[in-house]
């Protein structure tokens, strides 16, 4: 299908991409995409999934037009789309000349190699999330807030998840995530079944660029779900590290049984060098339930948030889903904030994957 719908496609030109800062050239061959043909001519693109989701391909169209395979918007924000980014691996070029620039993150990280482990601990930490710590054949480095791509022989497509603890300095051989089992989802039915135990798993990391920028300004931290994973490795580390900043962590879920880590959460505040305020927010929590907290939309608290913080300056690091993402986005921009003060890892998983 996906070849199919590339030939619709494909130009009669001769084409050519210019990447900007290499100042490499490449010519586009039949329906290749702009991700493809880099690859293929050696260079250096940085990439993940291939198939639109990951965003690690995400590029800035300087002139040219390209025609996206799947919608852009499953994994740009709407305000990347205005400010002309694309992701190369759903790019085909159209004309003659294109031009693109990669933004580089800026990450310290160690390139992504492939180790191989077993999950040696899994705790339930509510009904359809599992803290799960898997063992490896050697140590791996990361970045706090970076991921890893998760396979075993019996499924045919590999998996991401974020680290859930702090990096070691040295790297460590056990590594943790925090796994949210889909409905009907082939690995993590499995999963939650307990038939992967004795299995070893190929793992490919460490990827990803969202992580903790160098700064002093007030952080607001945002997760939906599993999203919360990511944001206790970045605030973790930070406290390990003493790093002195106002921290807001909004942290939203449907009801009190989907809330979790909470004691970890109170260790990270109690540690934390300068203002920490932690905020769970309920959207689906009956109304004759003691809960006395926050209600409503994680993204209703966002500008609240932001209006007790001198918000010119505010930095705001996010994880979960597409939607709460994308309209934390809005949110925030429609309220001051640049892109560049906006940091996200946006999960898909089967149930919020472009269709294909
Ligand atoms: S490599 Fe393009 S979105 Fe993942």
């Amino acid at each position: 299908m996906v070849a199919f719908i590339k030939s619709l496609f494909r130009p009669k030109l001769a084409r050519t991409v210019s990447v900007q800062p290499f100042g490499r050239h490449f010519d586009i061959r039949g329906s290749e995409t702009i991700l493809e043909s880099a690859l293929n001519n050696q260079v250096p693109f940085p990439h993940n999934c291939t198939v639109g989701t990951c965003g690690a391909c995400k590029c800035r169209l300087v002139s040219g037009r390209v025609k996206a395979i799947t919608d852009f918007g499953y994994t740009l924000s709407k305000q990347e789309i205005e400010a002309g980014y694309i992701l190369a691996c759903q790019a085909v070029p159209l004309d003659e000349e294109t031009t693109i620039e990669i933004v580089s993150s800026g990450i310290n990280a160690p390139p992504p190699e492939t180790f191989t482990g077993k999950i040696s601990r899994t705790e339930a930490l509510t009904h359809d999330i599992m803290r799960v710590e898997l063992k490896l054949d050697r140590p791996l480095q990361f970045v706090a807030g970076q991921y890893a791509n998760i396979k075993h022989a019996a499924v045919e497509r590999s998996r991401s998840y974020s680290f859930a603890d702090a990096p070691e300095q040295k790297g460590s051989d056990k590594i943790t995530f925090m796994i949210r089992k889909v409905p009907g989802g082939e690995f993590t039915e499995a999963l939650f079944a307990g038939s992967l135990t004795d299995l070893s798993f190929d793992i490919e990391s460490p990827h990803g660029d969202f992580y903790l920028r160098t700064s002093t300004a007030p952080m607001i931290c945002i997760a939906g779900g599993s999203g919360l994973a990511p944001l206790l490795s970045i605030l973790e580390d930070a406290r390990k590290k003493r790093v002195e900043r106002s921290c807001t962590v909004l942290f939203g879920a449907r009801t009190t049984a989907d809330l979790y880590a909470l004691d970890q959460i109170a260790t990270i505040g109690q540690g934390w060098k300068g203002h920490f305020n932690f905020i769970p927010i309920l959207s689906h929590e009956p109304e004759d339930s003691p809960w006395a907290g926050a209600r409503g939309l994680v993204t209703e608290s966002i500008i609240p948030s932001l209006n007790r913080e001198p918000h010119d300056k505010a930095e705001m690091y996010m994880c979960g889903p597409p939607g709460m993402i994308d309209r934390a986005i809005e949110v925030a921009t429609q309220h001051g904030l640049g892109l560049e003060q906006i940091h996200y890892d946006k999960f898909t998983d089967q149930s919020t994957a472009a269709p294909r």
